[in-house]
Parts: structure tokens; sequence; C-alpha cells
């Protein structure tokens, strides 16, 4: 019999047509409208595998829901929205997709920070708007990229090629991370400072570590007091690793100059939500990965994972590894 698979949004062609080469697939047809949770909840009951999106909470009452599900593939490297432990007690495999995006994050992640410290966002908003009367010396100014200091919290991939851009612009590059990595402090010169020192010594600081338990509120109010008057703050990881509202005071209050949000704790961001009256604030939808490239390569990606747990080949990027390793071993 073939495998059921429900797909939560619409997804490119070349992998949904892999999926239903083998598989009998449903999927969710809207692009811009999430699959409603009871609908979700419904269609779960009898699928062996689920390819969902970071929208969409994998939590317990899910899984419990879904007797048949071998496999949940999440179209996204972070799987915060996944509750891995609860799969694993349930013999569900997690996969991911991590590395396809990795460059494209970056990217991203370097032009965040230089439009939030360039201040391009409001500065095209000025013209639009016949504020450009004249040139003056003061006016719409930043600050400086070039010969700055750069601290990375979290050097995994998208950390190191963030790294990477930033010694192209003569950037003294620090690093905080769970694990010291002292062959790219060789191979780069990036220099590894605590958490508290690299917040009062870099003139940016990029958040790229998971969402986890660990790093929810990394950056609260005592952490923001700690940073340089003139630093930026840069989120393309996730938004609960920040506290908003301490963020919102801090830059409403002028501890800190500014910021570049590609990611908020609760998505779709509110329009009222008072970091979004902020000047010295630029926010974007979540669109690190987003790509046509990288897109289709992380739907492709997320379906060959599908595809291989179902057939009961180790998927390419388990998450879940050790639980199933503790299995092997009986
Ligand atoms: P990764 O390679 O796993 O890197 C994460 C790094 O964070 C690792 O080096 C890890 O340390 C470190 N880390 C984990 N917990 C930590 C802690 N408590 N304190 C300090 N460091 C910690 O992941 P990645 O591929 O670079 O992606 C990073 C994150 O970016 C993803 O999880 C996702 O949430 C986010 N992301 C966002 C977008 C977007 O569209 N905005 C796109 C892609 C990814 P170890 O080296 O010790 O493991
Ligand atoms: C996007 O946020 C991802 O985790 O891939």
């Amino acid at each position: 019999m073939r495998p059921k698979i429900y797909i939560t949004r619409k997804i490119p062609d070349a992998a949904l047509q892999k999926l239903q080469e083998s598989c009998d697939v449903e999927m969710w047809p809207e692009e811009a409208v999430p699959v409603p949770r009871e609908v979700l909840e419904d269609k779960i009951k009898d699928a062996d595998g689920l390819f969902c999106l970071l929208t969409e909470s994998v939590d317990s009452t899910l899984l419990s829901a879904a007797p048949r599900l071998k496999i949940v593939s999440n179209m996204a490297v972070g799987y915060n929205n996944i509750d891995i432990a609860e799969a694993s007690r349930r013999r569900i495999m997690v996969t991911n997709t991590p590395g396809v995006l990795t460059e494209t994050t970056a990217d991203l992640t370097f032009a965040l920070l230089m439009a939030a410290s360039r201040r391009i966002v409001e500065a095209s908003e000025y013209l639009r708007s016949g504020q450009w009367t004249t040139w003056s010396p003061m006016q719409l100014t930043g600050q400086d990229i070039y010969g700055a200091t750069l601290g990375i919290i979290g050097m995994g991939r998208i950390g190191e090629a963030l790294a990477r851009r930033a010694l192209g612009f003569n950037m003294r590059v620090l690093y905080y991370n769970r694990s010291r990595k002292q062959e790219l402090e060789a191979s780069m010169g990036l220099a590894y400072a605590e958490l508290d020192s690299l917040l009062g010594l870099a003139d940016f600081v990029c958040l790229m570590t998971p969402l986890t338990p660990e790093t929810r509120h990394l950056i609260g109010k005592r952490e923001l007091k700690l940073m340089k008057p003139t630093a930026v703050l840069i989120n393309t990881a996730r938004g609960g690793i920040v506290d908003e509202q301490a963020l919102y005071e801090a830059l409403r209050e002028g501890t800190i100059w500014g910021a570049g949000l590609d990611v908020f704790e609760e998505e779709p961001v509110r329009l009222d939500h008072p970091l979004l009256t902020l000047p010295n604030v630029v926010t974007l939808p979540h669109i690190g990965s987003a790509s046509i490239r990288t897109r289709t390569l992380m739907a492709e990606l997320a379906a060959r994972n599908l595809l291989q747990g179902l057939s009961g080949q180790p998927p390419e990027h388990l998450v879940n590894k050790d639980a199933f390793a503790a299995e092997e071993n009986g």
C-alpha cells in the first residue's frame, strides 16, 4: 500500500511530483493561508508522513492524534515548532533542511545589518514622502560597517557564513557559542568572547542560535544594557531569543542605536506591535531563506527526507537521531 502524506501548504511542483511518484499525497492548496488547525488535526489521523512548515505547531496534541505517523519533515532548518521529545517518545522521525539555506540566510542577515545601520528603509521613505528638500551634512547619517566589530551569537553554519561576509568588510569578528570553534578561530581569525563581553565590545550583534529553552530571551534588559549606545542588534534566528518588550524600551530610550528584525515572537507580527512604531528598526516578514532557488531546494530536501524515512532508510537530516540510535542499540 502506498504511504499517505499530508502537506500543509502549497509547495513547488518538483518536490510535489517527487512525493506523488510513490505516495498518496494530499496538500493544503493555499499559499498565503495556513492550514486551519482543525483540518490538520483531521488529516493527520491517517497520515504516514507529514510535510510541514515552521508555521505549524506540531505539538503533543497533534502527535497524539496521529497513530500511523512515522515522520514529520519540516521545510526549515529551525524546528522549535515541533515537540521533539514527544515525537521521539512516539518513535516518529523529525527531519529538517540545513545547509541549502545557509548562504541565502547569511546574505539576508548582512543585508539587514546594512539596512539598519545605514537607515536604508527610512531614507527611502524620506525621499518618497517628499521630505528630501536639500542635502545636509548630518542628514540620515548612520553607523559605519566597514572596520566595525561584529559579534555573532551562535557560530553554526549561518554564523560562519555571516563571518565570511563580515571579513570582506574588514570587520573584526567576535563570536559566542555553546562550544568553542578553535579551527575557525585559527583559519578565519575569529575571536571567542563570553556573552557579556561580546555584548560590550560589538558594534553589531547578530543572533544565529536556534530557539531552545536555553536561548529563549537570551537577550533581555540586562544584556541590552551591556551593549554600546551606538550598537545595532540583528535577529534573523527566532523572535523568542529576544525579550521584545525590553528591546522596544532599549530602542526607544537610546540604550542601543538600532535593530534589524526578520523574526518575531509571534508571527505574523501584529501591526500594532510597539516595535513597528520605531524609526530605528528595520522589520522584515521572516524572509531569511527566501530566494527562489533556496526555497525550491528546501522543498526538494524536505521531500527527500520524507521519502527516505518512509522507505526505511535513515533520512539525510534526522533531527532526533539519538532516539533512533537508542532503538537500534536495543
Ligand atoms: P546551526 O548550524 O545548528 O547553528 C546553531 C549554532 O548555535 C551552533 O553553533 C550551536 O552551538 C549554537 N547554539 C545552540 N544553542 C546555543 C546556546 N544555548 N548558546 C550558545 N550557542 C548555542 O544552525 P544554522 O543552520 O546556522 O541555523 C541557525 C538558526 O537560524 C536556525 O535554528 C533557525 O532558527 C534560524 N534560521 C532563520 C532563518 C530565517 O529565515 N530568518 C533561516 C534559516 C535559519 P554548537 O556548535 O555547540 O552546536
Ligand atoms: C527558517 O526560519 C528556517 O529555520 O529554515
